[in-house]
């Protein structure tokens, strides 16, 4: 979308939040776009950090080793990649910070290839996985590098994972997409590359330090696409390899806290041009189904009672991501829950979801999900937070008017845009097109709009909690780094229980248990929450066994003497040991119910 001036026309029901940042922070948070950490950091009393960051970001900008680490398989597992100088390197584990008695030592082959060679620097994609790990803290070292640590959970209890969305390390660069064409504009473009990453990747570790505040004990990351800004087609017109988007990756995976913690990621539209993408992130179970022949396809990994369905969407054979689906799920029939991740944002409601091209993917995606099961869908690509409320059974009901693209888009922009210069924060989209116009094409855009509302696939439940539903909770994150924002649609949703934009970054945690599914969303300046907590709640049937009065999981001599009571009134039995008591099933509680149980006693 290109950079808009847009009225201010609504400050939405955060009306106090907004109007508390606007008074700290009014010079300070770009009405428009992004978020510079510079501003950033002085507004919330960070500004030592960030000179220190910025201090050592030339070092950090030429770093490209930075180590990535994804879950594994499950939770036993460890997937680890990095670029090395040398085509050889000895990767260690240990129990031990001296990495004495290590559990894995290997030399570790890496992978040559012209599109991460830098000048006359040939570098070597490693990649790893240690397995059978049990719960406690390993160390790893990659050569004689720096010794780094790790955690492996106990997940009897339950775990939780960090949710972000479009961190997009160098999407706030002003002369992104640009071609470059001159020495000189080559140069300029490196350096204000440089300078976008520099803050992008300061906002995105301030992210991740104020989610493990509030979630110390989070597993991993769930990353909904969108992890660098540069493709391929924004490529310098002189620049002479694929290169020019490493010093993003650098910037991503420099966050401290990603030494520790594993990050799951999925292909987003600015990541799946460039094959990079497949040498920074070792995932596991790596599918062909879903690739789109550069980074690969759909993957999936189990965490305790999960299983995490993560697809490659810049593919759009949606019958490869349904055979995906159904194996992966083939493949775990046992977890509690299913989860699937995807970078499209196919119920968000920013100035992307309304589009054809994602409501199609809807339609497409949304009857494979119900069919399996899905429990949960999280997205990004909107870079604004959405939640649902309970989702089944969508249809699509109106095609757009019109399949030209250009048409669409020119009634879309008109929709949103206005020429008005305006001052002031903007996190609405303007409304140009009114509800009561006459025009027809106008008539039939709002009909479009309408019905991809799907008010016919909502399904009633608590506002907090979902008990057993049917349907499926989507989720849509929120930029992570404040690299850009997208605006609100004007008409919220009918779809939509909750959403925020107030060019903030955010992050939401996720906690699991055998019954529970807890989702929080936070502002990352103060760290409160910008949406109810929501919770799904699976409450299974309690297993009654026939004559098993006492609940105790067998039937015994007691069994028989409640029953002898019951018929004598010295008891009365509530519903539930009622439908025990009738042990021959004749319909009465009586003498023969208590004759059964004894004679089945001595049976045994
Ligand atoms: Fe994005
Ligand atoms: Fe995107």
């Amino acid at each position: 979308m290109k950079k808009r001036f847009l009225k201010v026309i609504a400050f939405t029901a955060a009306v106090t939040m907004a109007a508390a940042m606007i008074t700290t922070a009014s010079a300070a948070i770009p009405s428009d776009g992004s978020t510079n950490a510079e501003e950033f950091a002085a507004a919330n009393n960070n500004t030592a950090n960030w000179e220190n960051w910025k201090a050592n970001w030339d070092t950090v900008r030429d770093n490209w080793e930075y180590v990535s680490i994804t879950p594994g398989s499950n939770e036993s597992e460890m997937n680890f990649a990095w670029y090395s100088q040398t085509r050889t390197v000895w990767f260690t584990v240990s129990e031990k910070e001296d990495m004495s008695s290590p559990v894995f030592s290997r030399v570790i082959v890496g992978t040559a290839d012209d599109s991460i060679k830098k000048a006359d620097v040939q570098y070597y994609a490693c990649r790893t996985s240690v397995s059978n790990l049990s719960a406690g803290t390993y160390y790893y070292r990659i050569g004689s590098g720096e010794v780094n640590s790790f955690d492996v959970k106990d997940t009897s209890d339950g775990f939780s994972f960090i949710f972000v969305g479009d961190p997009q390390i160098g999407s706030s660069n002003s002369m992104k997409g640009s071609k470059a064409d001159s020495e000189e504009a080559l140069a300029k473009f490196y350096g204000l590359q440089s300078d976008a990453v520099r803050s992008d990747s300061f906002n995105w570790n301030y992210t991740l330090t104020k989610a493990l505040e509030k979630s110390a004990d989070a597993s991993f990351v769930l990353s909904a696409g969108d992890q660098i800004q540069s493709r391929k087609k924004d490529a310098p017109a002189i620049a002479t390899d694929n290169t020019f988007s490493e010093v993003e990756y650098s910037g991503f995976l420099s966050a401290p806290v990603l030494r520790s913690l594993p990050l799951a990621p999925t292909v987003g539209n600015h990541d799946a041009s460039m094959p990079n993408y497949t040498y920074h992130f070792n995932t596991p179970n790596n599918s062909e189904l879903g690739s789109n022949g550069i980074v690969g396809g759909d993957y999936w990994f189990t965490y305790g009672n999960a299983l995490f369905m993560v697809l490659n969407t810049q593919d759009t054979n949606t019958e490869e991501h349904k055979q995906f689906i159904e194996e992966a799920v083939a493949a775990n029939p046992d977890s509690t829950w299913r989860f699937v991740t995807l970078h499209q944002d196919i119920y968000g409601s920013a100035e992307h979801s309304n589009e054809p091209e994602i409501t199609d993917l809807r339609y497409q995606l949304v009857p494979y999900f119900e069919e399996n099961d899905i429990d949960v869908v999280f997205s990004g690509h909107d870079h604004a937070y959405s939640r649902t409320l309970m989702l089944k059974g969508a249809e699509k009901t109106s095609a757009y008017y019109d399949d030209n693209e250009d048409e669409y888009d020119e009634m879309f922009e008109y929709d949103i845009d206005t020429d008005e210069e305006i001052s002031g924060p903007v996190y609405t989209a303007y409304q140009m097109i009114k509800d009561d116009t006459a025009d027809e094409k106008q008539k039939a855009y709002l009909e479009y709009l309408d019905a991809v509302n799907d008010k016919n696939a909502i399904e009633e439940t608590g506002t907090e909690t979902a008990v057993n539903p049917d349907g499926i909770l989507y989720m849509t994150a929120n930029s992570s780094s404040g690299s850009k924002y997208y605006d609100l649609t004007s008409r919220m949703q009918s779809y939509v229980a909750g959403r925020w934009q107030e060019d903030i970054p955010t992050y939401s945690v996720v906690d699991i248990t055998d019954t529970t599914f807890t989702i929080n969303t936070y502002r990352t300046d103060t760290n409160e929450k910008i949406d109810t907590q929501f919770t799904i709640v699976k409450e299974t049937e309690p297993e009654y066994i026939s004559g098993d009065i006492s609940g105790n999981g067998r039937i015994d001599l007691y069994d028989a003497i409640e029953i002898c009571k019951n018929i004598m009134g010295m008891r009365t039995f509530n519903d539930e040991e009622k439908a025990v008591a009738d042990y021959n099933g004749d319909g009465v509680i009586d003498l023969y119910d208590a004759i059964g149980i004894a004679k089945k006693l001595l049976e045994k």
